[in-house]
């Protein structure tokens, strides 16, 4: 522990809790409850006609699942507790009946359980898993993810980590280390430096503000002094990289988005032409527990008529989801394996040098402590933020 132990990134090890997550697809939850746990809560999905549900996965009584619960009267919106039938209305978590005491029983009314707010777009569930009355939707939830003409494939999983690793690891000069030998970059011309990265608060188009990690042009290869040319040319690797930042063309862009990486809070990732191109791809690390997180994957495509939508299919199953969207962005999972063990052995802030690319994980960090909803030091403040992120700067050999 440190003496920044009271910050908020560093107290958020199972997340920020004042947001709306994605928590799974729409038609993965039934009739029958299904247990999951984010930030640290279990919680039981349960469909009820078009709607699904989300309740805290343990009876206020003895403490049974939910999730084990039964629908014992179907065409209503409750479910009964499986072990002795304490029997909750879904919409505002009241106890309507205790079903093995009796239609008199004096814990009707009484007892609560309680309840998530939800709501589903996109073939997605979202909840909210704060206290007290939530935000719109539209307020953490992307625009462009949830406009009408967006088509949005999800994929999601559970990962051995803490969140924050992944959150922060994914600016910040790896790409052209970690990710060189990855099939999807085979015949992609590797480089050796973004130089100049600066983060800071911008909005692009419609899509609300982000954390916008700048980077300047490519140092298409470097000359290390006594070590040689980095990375070697190889006659395969046909295709530049990606990495300018020009003002999209506005025949090709649907999205309106030029820069290539950005974050927001809580914690989520929006990334420029991935997993296809012209496609706009968020990620969120939502916490199970301080060593687990939900992997939420979600692209969003823009096919303009049925022959360009089978095209844009094809080459997601083929291609973009196994390749890109699972082994390229397997090989930062491990990476946040490797950093959540260091961590539970020498703690959060272990010393450690930093380099100019770390700009990027020390804005995020600022941006948790600074702004985190109903956490953050400057929330009052929130409304009125734009303009640069401050950095302190640390230098090598600091926490
Ligand atoms: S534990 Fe749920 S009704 Fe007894
Ligand atoms: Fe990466």
């Amino acid at each position: 522990m440190t003496s920044d132990a009271a910050l908020p990134y560093d107290r958020a090890a199972t997340g920020f809790r004042n947001y709306w997550y994605p928590a799974l697809g729409e038609r993965e939850v039934g009739r029958h409850p299904r247990r999951m746990i984010l930030l640290g809560e279990p919680i039981a999905f349960v469909r009820r006609g078009a709607k699904v549900y989300a309740v805290q996965d343990e009876c206020p009584h003895r403490g049974a699942r939910m999730s084990l619960g039964k629908d014992e009267f179907p065409g209503t919106d409750t479910l009964a507790c499986r072990f002795h039938g304490w029997t909750f209305d879904l919409r505002n978590g009241a106890c309507v009946a205790a079903l093995t005491d009796g239609p008199d029983s004096p814990v009707v009314g009484k007892v609560r359980i309680r309840t998530f707010p939800t709501e589903q777009r996109k073939g997605i569930v979202w909840v909210w898993m704060g206290r007290g009355a939530p935000v719109p939707l539209e307020e953490d939830v992307p625009y462009l993810l949830l406009r009408d003409d967006a088509m949005v494939k999800y994929r999601r999983r559970v990962v051995y980590g803490n969140w924050r690793y992944h959150a922060e690891g994914s600016g910040g000069g790896h790409f052209q280390m970690l990710h060189k030998d990855s099939l999807a970059l085979l015949m992609v011309e590797l480089f050796a430096a973004n130089q100049g990265a600066d983060p800071y608060w911008g909005q692009e188009g419609p899509d609300g503000e982000y954390l916008i990690e700048r980077v300047g042009p490519p140092v298409l290869r470097g000359d290390f002094p006594g070590l040689g040319e980095w990375p070697p040319k190889r006659p395969w690797r046909l295709f530049r990289p990606n990495m300018e930042q020009a003002l999209p063309d506005p025949k090709r862009f649907r999205h309106g988005v030029e820069t290539i990486t950005a974050m927001r809070l809580p914690g989520y990732l929006r990334v420029r032409n991935f997993p296809l191109p012209d496609a706009i791809y968020f990620e969120w690390y939502t916490a199970i527990d301080a060593d687990h997180y939900q992997y939420f994957q979600a692209s969003c495509h823009w096919p303009r008529n049925p022959l360009q939508w089978a095209w844009i299919n094809a080459l997601y199953h083929l291609w973009a989801r196994p390749v890109r969207k699972g082994r390229f962005n397997d090989q930062d999972k491990a990476m946040v394996r490797d950093g959540t063990d260091r961590a539970k052995r020498s703690g959060l802030h272990a010393p450690t040098p930093l380099y100019r690319p770390d700009s990027f994980p020390l804005a995020f960090r600022e941006m948790c402590n600074r702004y985190a909803r109903g956490e953050g030091l400057e929330d009052a403040e929130r409304q009125g933020r734009g303009g640069p992120v401050e950095l302190r700067l640390v230098e090598a050999g600091e926490g």
